[in-house]
């Protein structure tokens, strides 16, 4: 194939000699993010046939159509983790030059905007204290916000996208989305739902701190790992208030994302009234994006059965009011 000879002139002629116990410090990012006229701040990498990691594009390069096409013959694409920052400042502004871009179809820019803010959250749930989450967090949901805002029927572009594979990151970046949309419907104001946008999308940081093993178990959870899974609520309001956030809706919603209106939730054993709007909110888009989503010990329920599920299952626990305009939004 023509392009496989780029590739392969391209991998020859930028060949450097990593060794394999070096592949550790290189991570794999998303392609489809690169485009004709980028010009990247950092480094490029291709695996070659021998397992090496091998320089593809050099730093300060301006994507052109060739590397374009070259591109869609590569499997994956790395980068040096030492540039992780160069990397996430290229998201955040196609971000942003995403959402002011015209020519852009919505369907279009909803898929860029999905994939670089799923990027960006990856990171920040990776590194849950870093201090930097607090600016990454408006980074993500401001655009979000701004498409929706915009566009109302952007709300359908992004509902579409929101796919069912679950990773905690991808699930936070849903329900921010969920959230979002969700509190567009109720009339919220657009600093409010900045705010609610933040509070969904960190809601579950608490969960970095539960060993993988306890996320992923297949099958129900025993005593001891159930107790330590109640723990992110709390875990992750801590992390918040280290790293910075003051803002007590954005602290209720990561609280008290599982309180339920029985007072049977928790951590705190919130009943009725003492549990807030984020929360409710956050707990309605949680619980709809864990049943559709599949697991590797569940299927996916589809839209209806979940919706069918929560109004007649869980009337005790969740907002019903909330629940009714959920179900308005997803069939408008
Ligand atoms: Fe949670
Ligand atoms: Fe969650």
């Amino acid at each position: 194939m023509k392009y496989k000879k780029i590739i392969q002139t391209t991998l020859k002629s930028n060949y450097v000699n990593v060794q394999n116990d070096m592949r550790t410090s290189y991570m794999t990012i998303d392609k489809s993010l690169i485009d004709i006229g980028d010009k990247l701040q950092f480094n490029l990498y291709v695996n070659d046939f021998l397992a090496h990691m091998s320089l593809y594009l050099q730093s300060n390069s301006v994507i052109d159509e060739e590397h374009k096409k070259s591109l869609m013959e590569i499997e994956r694409l790395y980068i040096d983790k030492k540039q992780k920052s160069e990397y996430e400042c290229f998201i955040e502004k196609k971000l942003q030059d995403t959402v002011e871009n015209e020519q852009l179809s919505l369907k279009e820019k909803a898929d860029i905007i999905y994939t670089s803010a799923s990027e960006l959250t990856s990171s920040l749930y990776e590194n849950p204290n870093a201090l930097e989450n607090v600016q990454r967090s408006k980074n993500i949901v401001e655009p979000i916000l701004q498409t929706i805002i915009y566009d109302e029927s952007a709300i359908k572009s992004f509902i579409k996208i929101i796919e069912h594979d679950y990773y905690t990151h991808t699930h936070s970046l849903n329900v921010s989305i969920y959230a979002l949309c969700l509190g567009s419907e109720l009339g919220m104001n657009e600093t409010k739902l900045s705010a609610l946008g933040r509070s969904a999308l960190l809601h579950d940081l608490g969960k970095s701190s539960v060993d993988l093993s306890i996320l992923n178990k297949i099958g129900l959870l025993n005593h001891s790992e159930f107790d330590r899974m109640k723990k992110h609520p709390s875990l992750g309001y801590e992390t918040a208030i280290n790293i910075g956030i003051k803002d007590k809706n954005i602290l209720d919603g990561i609280r008290h994302h599982h309180e339920k209106l029985d007072g049977m939730g928790y951590p705190d054993g919130l009943k009725g009234k003492e549990i807030t709007l984020f929360p409710r909110i956050i707990g309605v888009c949680d619980i709809f994006d864990a049943l559709t989503t599949q697991r590797s010990y569940k299927k996916a329920l589809c839209s209806y059965d979940a919706i069918y599920l929560m109004k007649t299952h869980m009337h005790k626990h969740l907002d019903m009011k909330i629940v009714d305009t959920f179900i308005k939004m997803l069939h408008e």
